[in-house]
């Protein structure tokens, strides 16, 4: 049931904050130390490991993007995130020193299994991230991290990315303090960033009345575009796909530093652009880039965090985010670009659930 809802969607981006809770919470030990039972490799296993791949499709891929950053930042492992059908058909570089993470919501999608299989084959070990107890990538994988999000309905997904990011963060910190590539100090203040994480998305869907007004504003569009640039720009590629797949506007992400390359001849007037800036090294580049669009016409509205006022000036809307460590900035950014997303749909009288075209679950290839 929908528990008073309007719509699957809704409900399951209200239940975020639990699904990151429940995700974090029941691996940590008593000294709030990450404990991940169902992973078997050992220290020694794992100083073989010299590539990662993180192999996924849609959401699960864009996650497995922000997963690559966390993994090379903090355990310092090489890694390449692919999409499956992409992977499966490659010839990719994969041996027994590969870790092969397959990230999947429903553990059924055929692309990500084949792919699962086809390195299994070369070698690889398999590490499989799924909220399906008993799917079928749960049962082809050496081992296997459950996101705790709970069933996921509607077809766009969106705590399952959430609980997907907590995991890759998990994960990260794992592979680092045992790999000894963070400091003990490190690895505990990330794991406590990590846990406010919860309430600040909790804080972000409590004031979301100012994100139905942009929705509002921007529902007729023919097109939106979404910029970002370093962990932004994943978000952008996640929140454009949430705005096409459930109001089927033409909606693109571009990594902000590629505008001049092409992008911007898209610009007209009027076009919304919805540009991310948490990360603070790339905040001062990402409000040129606001200017540069909003110059030519561009409805630009900001995604900023707490604080970082400058952005006014190169936006015509701006939402905060609660101030967050730049590298897991990702788990809150995503949630106003699901909200904005839900209300464009609505507004425009789509069918959010089910939207046109799609299954929650891509069994064929
Ligand atoms: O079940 P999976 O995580 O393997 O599904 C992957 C994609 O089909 C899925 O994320 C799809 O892109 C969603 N509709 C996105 O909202």
């Amino acid at each position: 049931s929908k528990g008073g809802f309007d719509h699957f969607m809704i409900k399951e981006i209200n239940e975020q904050p639990n699904g990151i809770k429940e995700t974090l919470n029941r691996r940590l030990d008593e000294n709030g130390d990450i404990k991940l039972d169902d992973i078997k490799l050992t220290k020694a296993e794992l100083d073989n490991i010299n590539k990662v791949y993180i192999v996924a499709c849609g959401t699960a891929y864009y996650a497995g993007l922000v997963g690559k950053h966390a993994i090379e930042k903090f355990a310092k492992i090489p890694v390449e995130t692919d999409i499956a059908s992409e992977f499966r058909y490659r010839d990719a570089f994969v041996d027994e020193n590969t870790l092969l993470i397959v990230v999947s919501q429903s553990g059924e999608t055929a692309d990500t299994l084949a792919a699962l299989k086809e390195a299994k084959s070369k070698g690889a070990r398999i590490l499989a991230i799924t909220n399906v107890v008993g799917s079928s990538v749960s049962r082809e994988a050496d081992d296997v991290f459950y996101t705790w999000a709970g069933p996921e309905i509607a077809v766009a997904s969106t705590k399952a990315y959430t609980t997907q990011l907590v995991s890759l963060y998990m994960i990260a910190l794992d592979f680092a303090i045992k790999k000894g590539t963070i400091t003990k100090e490190q690895y505990k203040t990330m794991i406590s960033k990590l846990g406010e994480t919860s309430d600040k998305v909790q804080e972000i869907i409590d004031n979301s009345d100012d994100i139905e007004k942009i929705a509002e504003e921007i529902k007729d569009s023919k097109d939106a575009f979404y910029l970002g640039r370093g962990l932004d720009y994943c978000l952008a590629m996640e929140g454009a796909l949430k705005l096409k797949e459930i109001s089927y506007i033409h909606a693109e992400a571009f990594p902000a530093g590629e505008l001049k390359h092409g992008p911007i001849a898209l610009i007209e007037e009027g076009t919304p652009v919805i540009s991310i800036a948490t990360q603070d090294v790339l905040f001062e580049k990402m409000v040129s880039n606001m200017k540069e669009v909003k110059a030519r016409g561009a409805y630009v509205i900001a995604l900023a965090k707490e604080g970082n006022k400058e952005v006014e000036k190169a936006a015509d809307r701006v939402i905060y985010i609660p101030e967050v460590d730049d590298v897991l900035s990702s788990i809150l950014t995503v949630v106003p670009l699901q909200i904005l997303s839900y209300h464009v749909a609505t507004k425009r009288g789509c069918d959010v659930d089910k939207p046109r075209n799609l299954a929650k679950s891509v069994t064929v290839e």
